[in-house]
């Protein structure tokens, strides 16, 4: 349900002035304030804004305020611009009134603002799609271009219009916009040469100065330092809170989607460029014959380059700033120019150059912006005219703005009353005069064809012979000397002769704003708006479609003699068109406060605001609408905001809305006279009337919260009460439910443990009874069989007792037997013939059958291991075997020799060339070669002889020469004498008799001795036809050397002797050799 809300709701100080009781200036302007303290800039006089301006961004125009205010109705909501907007929009849609708004207010207050808020507006609002979406963005968009090249930084407002501006933007009818027509006013031209001090010039000077390329500088000749131009004041070059190059970057932006062409763009910032270079142009005087000076260029660059980017001839306008042509009755008069007049000259080429491309970038936005339907359109127009100016010196560009804003509020006047005598006569109701301070008769002194001051300004520029700014003044002081709003020194009037407030060059207006003192000075140039003809014609010859086009004048073939109609006149007659237009359409009025002069939000000057409050009217505003009835109201949203103080209208009235009201007054007993009823809607004569019903229905509406809430209370109290009683119900019920269950577990639980005891018992009585029967059973079973048994042996005894003990010892033997042989087959030893284990017996009865086993085992792992031998291995260790017959626990040197191979030939005899002859020698076999010591008698050293063994003899060698010193046959040999230590020594002995033992025996000593001997044993052992070969071992024997016998005694060495073995001398008959104790 949608919630219908008033303006009266939540109300700050008073949202409609009209309702301010009591009404005083004082009231007004405390309302304001307080308003204006809780950030609401908005308050209504009636259907007129009055908009303060916050100095600052509030968040009040989100889109979702666009959509809280879209299609309500003015009066619903709090005051808005947007409320105004939207009233505008849909009364031009739904009733086809074009529509305009009139955005007054000074310099500052925010008109351009509020212009720019109502488009977004209704562009927010009305109709969508691509084409539409583009009308849009391109209307909108038109606003930074105009602002750039029209408004500028000024002491009042850093972005103050310099212009007047009215856009008629055309709707089709189903309220989508089709296009749009802009008209401007008189820009402030004078701007471009000069501006006061602590303002700027046009913003697009600066823009194009910091946001342009660095490419398009050089191309336009120009550099980015402000302080090269002569035109652009240093003293604010820069805003803060102003972008320029940013803003440049807008521009260019805006001006693409309007649709300017590149080239377009290019041309106008080449005008702008123009304009500067301009400016730099200086001026020297150069005396002519005639005694008059001429003005010269000075520095000709700039003009130069100026010339470049326009494409003019340099000489051409160089003469131009030197001569001047006048013509006059088809003749040509050059004269020269001052320096004063040529640099005239070139201000008004600057100023007329920046104008006319100000209206033609105005004009050509039309062509872009203009509808294409040929249907009829519905218009909303949309004024922004600058605001009223009072400054301490006001020119004729003052007079002119305010001029305007005096046609403008006359039409404020003229349309208000006019509206509300309107309404008066549409609802029926009688209309009582009001009494209102009109204007026109101001509009008059300015704008009276026959006397009012803009016709005696053009009658004096147009009059032959000197004209100067006195004797304009002097005319106006004999012509409007008697009229009650022009003040003068001059004046025949004595009222001001003494007045110093007024100089003698300057006349006072009394405005409906306050009183102006315009100073005279440059009243009559600047209404002539003169620029040489020779300018004119030099820009006309330039070679720049542009500037062409804005000097149509300056074409030769169009000579025009005739003057061109004066700035006053223009603007006065564009001001008459403008107010007709504005009388043809349903006005909308935002009235704009500038709260402070320091551009500061939250500040709230009274009397600056106050004065403003005056010079707008605004008290008589709100008089003349509470002339008669101060609010009115259609008769439902009344009916329905008031019903509940009657009890016929609440809560719902049948029938038509008007009876409702009637019933509804008729009822409060308010008095006649203080409310009319009119067609549509009930007029209330005072605000109090408005108020009494206002807090009658807050009194209502509390009642009526209280009794709604007493009711909600009681219903939601009631359904509580009544839901815990349900629930009560439902946790009894379950309750009861597992109460039940769980005893019912317990009596099944109870009766089931009975049950099974019960029949646990009669089970065990049973098992008792079934266990008896079955022992009854088994012991008759078993008495059976035990006298069967008893039968059986005593039948059978006499035949076991022969063999039965002889069987089972058998048996048993077997099984043991075989138990043993088994388990010794899985235990069995390693077949390494030196493995000394085997499984312990388990019977000592086994004892003797285990050791034979053991030894059979043995024996058959030998011969096992003996089946692998070769024969040359099995010769090895035959030898082996011999040696350990012969010396094994006999001889100390025995067990290091076991390890050592019995390699034979040590010296490789057969392969040594050295021993060639030698083995050449040896016919038989060689089956052992080694060095071996012969030992001598005399001293028992050793020398060193080769010992070579064959099967049949001994021959010993000269180690080196290889010589046979000795050769003994082996049956020569009758024994071999070694000690049981472990020396290497032994004798050699020859049997008595024989062929060898001439020379005596032999003591040798060799590393090899378990070799030689045991292998002269073989050969002893294997000749048939020979005894063996006697090996003697002891630690004592004889030695035959040739005559003497000699005793060779070994005995151990003590452990200081040397490790090695020592053969030592002691006499003649005995050698001693000491052998180290063996470790
Ligand atoms: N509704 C607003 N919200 C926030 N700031 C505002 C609002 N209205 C105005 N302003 C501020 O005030 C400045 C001046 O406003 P604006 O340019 O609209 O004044 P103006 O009445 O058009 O003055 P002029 O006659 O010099 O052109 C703006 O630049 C802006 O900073
Ligand atoms: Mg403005």
């Amino acid at each position: 349900m949608e919630v219908k809300t008033s303006l009266l709701d939540n109300m700050i100080g008073v949202g409609d002035m009209v309702l301010l009781e009591p009404l005083s200036e004082d009231s007004f302007l405390e309302n304001l304030k307080k308003r204006f303290d809780h950030n609401e800039i908005y308050t209504y006089i009636g259907s007129v804004v009055i908009s303060l301006n916050p100095y600052r961004s509030l968040p009040i125009y989100t889109p979702d305020k666009v959509e809280e205010y879209r299609n309500r109705n003015f009066y619903e909501l709090s005051p808005h611009i947007y409320a105004l907007a939207d009233e505008a929009y849909r009364s031009l849609r739904d009733q086809d009134k074009d529509q305009c708004i009139l955005i007054t207010g000074e310099s500052g207050a925010g008109k351009t603002e509020a212009s720019k808020l109502v488009m977004s507006y209704v562009a927010a609002v009305c109709g969508k799609g691509q084409e539409v979406n583009k009308v849009k963005e391109q209307l909108l968009q038109s606003n930074p271009v105009l602002e750039a090249f029209g408004n500028a930084k000024t002491v009042r407002n850093d972005n103050s219009s310099r212009f007047g501006k009215y856009m008629d933007i055309e709707f089709d009818f189903k309220g989508d916009p089709l296009g749009g027509v802009i008209s401007n006013y008189l820009l402030e031209k004078s701007r471009v040469v000069k501006q006061p001090r602590g303002e700027r010039n046009f913003h697009i000077f600066y823009q194009l100065l910091s946001g342009a390329s660095d490419d398009t500088l050089k191309k336009l000749k120009l550099e980015r330092d402000v302080s090269k131009y002569n035109y652009l004041s240093l003293d604010s070059a820069t805003v803060s809170g102003l972008d320029d190059a940013a803003n440049f970057r807008t521009v260019r932006n805006a001006m693409q989607i309007v649709g300017f062409m590149e080239d377009e763009m290019q041309s106008v910032l080449e005008l702008v460029a123009a304009v500067l270079k301009l400016g730099n142009i200086d001026f020297k005087p150069e005396s002519r014959c005639n005694g008059m000076d001429e003005s010269r260029v000075k520095d000709k660059n700039d003009l130069k380059e100026m010339c470049e980017l326009l494409g003019t001839e340099q000489s051409v306008l160089e003469r131009a700033f030197s001569y001047r042509t006048v013509e006059a009755k088809m003749e040509k008069v050059s004269t020269t120019l001052n320096v004063a007049q040529a640099y005239y000259a070139r201000d008004a080429l600057a100023k007329n150059l920046y104008s006319r491309l100000f209206s033609w970038l105005v004009t050509r936005i039309n062509e872009s912006i203009k509808a294409q339907a040929k249907t009829r359109h519905k218009v909303m127009g949309v004024l922004d005219i600058y605001g009223f100016e009072i400054f301490e010196d006001n020119s004729f560009e003052q007079f002119i703005i305010n001029y305007c804003n005096e046609k403008l509020q006359q039409i404020f006047i003229e349309l208000t009353l006019r509206e509300e005598q309107e309404e008066y006569v549409r609802e029926g109701i009688e209309w009582t005069n009001i009494e209102y301070f009109n204007n026109a008769v101001i509009c008059d002194l300015i704008e009276n064809n026959q006397n009012g001051i803009l016709a005696m300004l053009d009658e004096e520029c147009l009059r032959p012979g000197t004209v100067t700014d006195e004797t304009f003044l002097d005319k106006l002081n004999t012509i409007c000397a008697e009229h009650q709003h022009f003040e003068s020194r001059l004046n025949k009037n004595s009222k001001f002769l003494n007045d110093h407030s007024l100089p003698h060059n300057c006349f006072r207006i009394q405005h409906y704003a306050g009183k102006v003192l315009y100073r005279v000075e440059g009243f009559v140039d600047k209404n002539n708006d003169l620029l040489y003809r020779d300018l004119s014609q030099a820009m006309y010859k330039a070679n720049h479609s542009l500037i062409k086009q804005l000097f149509p004048e300056g074409n030769p073939a169009k000579v025009n003699l005739k003057r061109p109609p004066t700035a006053g006149f223009q603007f006065k007659a564009s001001v008459g068109t403008l107010m007709g237009n504005l009388q043809t359409k349903n006005p909308n009025y935002i009235r704009c406060i500038k709260p402070n002069d320091k551009k500061a939000s939250h500040i709230f000057t009274e009397s600056l605001v106050c004065h403003q409050v005056r010079y707008l009217g605004l008290m008589e505003n709100v008089r003349v609408r509470r002339a008669g009835y101060a609010f009115r109201q259609a008769y439902e949203p009344c009916l329905e905001r008031y019903k509940m103080l009657c009890k016929s209208t609440w809560p719902h009235w049948k029938g038509p809305a008007r009876n409702g009201v009637e019933v509804l007054m008729t009822d409060l007993q308010v008095p006649a006279e203080e409310f009319a009823y009119g067609r549509s809607k009930i007029f209330i004569r005072n605000p109090r009337t408005l108020f009494f019903l206002e807090e009658k229905r807050k009194q209502c509406l509390e009642d009526l919260a209280t009794l709604i809430q007493k009711i909600y209370r009681g219903w939601k109290c009631r359904s509580h009460f009544l839901l815990l009683k349900k629930s009560q119900i439902v946790v009894a019920s379950w309750y009861r439910r597992y109460a039940q269950q769980k005893k019912y577990q317990q009596v099944k639980h109870a009766t089931t443990v009975v049950q099974s005891y019960t029949r646990g018992w009669q089970a065990r009585k049973l098992l008792r009874e079934l266990k008896y029967q079955k022992k009854c059973e088994e012991a008759v079973t078993t008495i059976a069989a035990f006298w069967h048994g008893t039968q059986v042996r005593r039948e059978y005894r006499k035949f076991f007792r022969a063999n039965a003990g002889k069987k089972i010892y058998n048996f048993t033997i077997q099984r043991i037997m075989q138990k043993y042989f088994l388990g010794l087959k899985s235990n069995l030893p390693s077949m390494s013939p030196v493995d000394k284990s085997w499984p312990s017996r388990p019977y000592s009865f086994l004892d003797g059958v285990h050791a034979e086993l053991r030894r059979i085992f043995h024996l058959w792992r030998c011969k096992k291991y003996r089946s692998q031998f070769t024969e040359e291995k099995k010769a090895v260790y035959e030898e082996k075997l011999e040696a350990s017959e012969l010396f094994k626990d006999k001889k100390a040197l025995y067990p290091s020799s076991v390890s050592q191979p019995f390699k034979g030939d040590y010296l490789e005899i057969s392969k040594n060339p050295k021993y060639q002859k030698l083995s050449s020698a040896v016919d038989e076999k060689i089956l052992l070669a080694d060095v071996v010591n012969k030992i001598n008698r005399a001293n028992g050293k050793g020398s060193p002889r080769l010992f070579l063994l064959s099967k049949k003899s001994i021959i010993l060698a000269d180690q080196k020469t290889g010589q046979v010193k000795a050769s003994v046959p082996l049956p020569d040999l009758a024994s071999v004498s070694t000690s049981t230590q472990s020396d290497g020594f032994f004798a050699l002995k020859l049997k008595e008799g024989s062929g060898s033992a001439v020379k005596g025996d032999f003591l040798l000593s060799s590393d090899h001795l378990i070799e030689i001997i045991t292998k002269l044993h073989r050969i002893s052992s294997m000749a048939a036809d020979r005894e063996k070969l006697n090996v003697n071992i002891s630690d004592e024997f004889l030695v035959q050397f040739k005559q003497d016998k000699v005793c060779v005694k070994f005995i151990q060495g003590s452990p200081k002797n040397s490790n090695s073995v020592s053969c030592k001398r002691k006499n003649n008959r005995l050698l001693e050799v000491s052998v180290p104790s063996s470790p």
